[in-house]
């Protein structure tokens, strides 16, 4: 049997206190249009949940621009052909109106966590992304919870939220799946033409630049940034949005590396807008 596909509260609710009997409920939140990043987390919930529930809603609070949220790509039918390989038990995608019957009042609100990187540009992103997270685990209400490191402002964002609300579920962090040149799965990826396709590897490549210069011992981070910023050529459909090294729990930047740090940068490829990041361990040897 597939996949059953709800797209109510009421049903979604229903369903898992029918199925889920003693056993523990995995939930992996998406906005669709799956890819092999969304399996590891599927895979992983398979592996060590009884329920698997996954959630395709395209939050529309979330976009700051009206044509992104346009051109993003929803493929309900084969996302769910997806979740029946992978042996999804429950795929919930709700109508913008099922999740908001009407505007919301109360919002979940994002300190200083949301400061910098993506949220120094976006920002009311965070608090659209804490506010459905925290509804959707409402409504599913797992035991676990799965995020990837690839958005890991985000994941940094709603390992606090679960602490600050004292939701009974445990965030799980699952790494970042890649293509073989190295560039983050996105869903975003399907909107690059072939030309900006083979641009877009810059990022990943200044990425493990600035990497490179904290395993070896590089210290200031303006230096380390120069490093890394030489990696994206100058081309006019490439911009860099920020390239930051910030401490991994507070996402706040740092001027000096004296332990572990995110690295973490947008870069415009054309009209899309992609993100990556990568923790470096000063002194650890690549384990690549
Ligand atoms: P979406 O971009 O669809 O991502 C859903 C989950 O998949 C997130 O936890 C994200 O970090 C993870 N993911 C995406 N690409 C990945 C990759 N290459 N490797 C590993 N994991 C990856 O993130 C969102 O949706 C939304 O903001 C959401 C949390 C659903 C709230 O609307």
């Amino acid at each position: 049997m597939g996949a059953v596909l709800l797209d109510t509260v009421e049903a979604v609710r229903a369903f898992i206190a029918r199925e889920r009997r003693s056993g523990s409920v995995g939930f992996v939140p998406t906005m669709g249009a799956l890819h092999a990043g969304h399996a590891r987390l599927i895979e992983h919930a398979r592996r060590e949940c009884a329920l698997v529930v996954v959630s395709i809603f395209v939050n529309p609070l979330q976009f700051d621009r009206a044509d992104d949220l346009r051109e993003y790509p929803r493929t309900l039918d084969a996302d769910r052909a997806f979740c029946d390989e992978l042996r999804v038990d429950c795929v919930f995608a709700p109508d913008v109106t099922e999740v908001y019957p009407v505007p919301p009042q109360c919002t979940v609100e994002v300190a200083r966590l949301a400061d910098h990187l993506c949220g120094r540009t976006r920002k009311d992103h965070f608090r659209a992304v804490a506010t459905i997270v925290l509804k959707l685990l409402q409504i599913i209400q797992p035991q676990r919870a799965y995020f990837g490191e690839k958005d890991a402002q985000q994941l940094a964002i709603v390992r606090r939220l679960v602490s600050d609300f004292s939701v009974p579920v445990t965030v799980v962090e699952v790494p970042t799946a890649r293509e073989a040149d190295g560039l983050a799965l996105s869903s975003r990826n399907r909107l690059l033409s072939a030309d900006d396709r083979r641009l877009a590897t810059a990022l990943y490549s200044a990425l493990r630049e600035a990497d490179r210069q904290i395993r070896i011992g590089v210290t200031d981070t303006d230096r380390i940034k120069q490093a890394a910023l030489a990696r994206v050529s100058i081309h006019p459909a490439l911009r860099l949005e920020y390239l930051e090294i910030v401490d991994p729990d507070e996402m706040q930047p740092v001027a000096t590396v004296a332990g572990p740090v995110r690295v973490a940068a947008a870069l415009w490829v054309g009209r899309v807008r992609l993100i990556d990041n990568l923790l470096s361990i000063p002194g650890q040897a690549e384990s690549e």
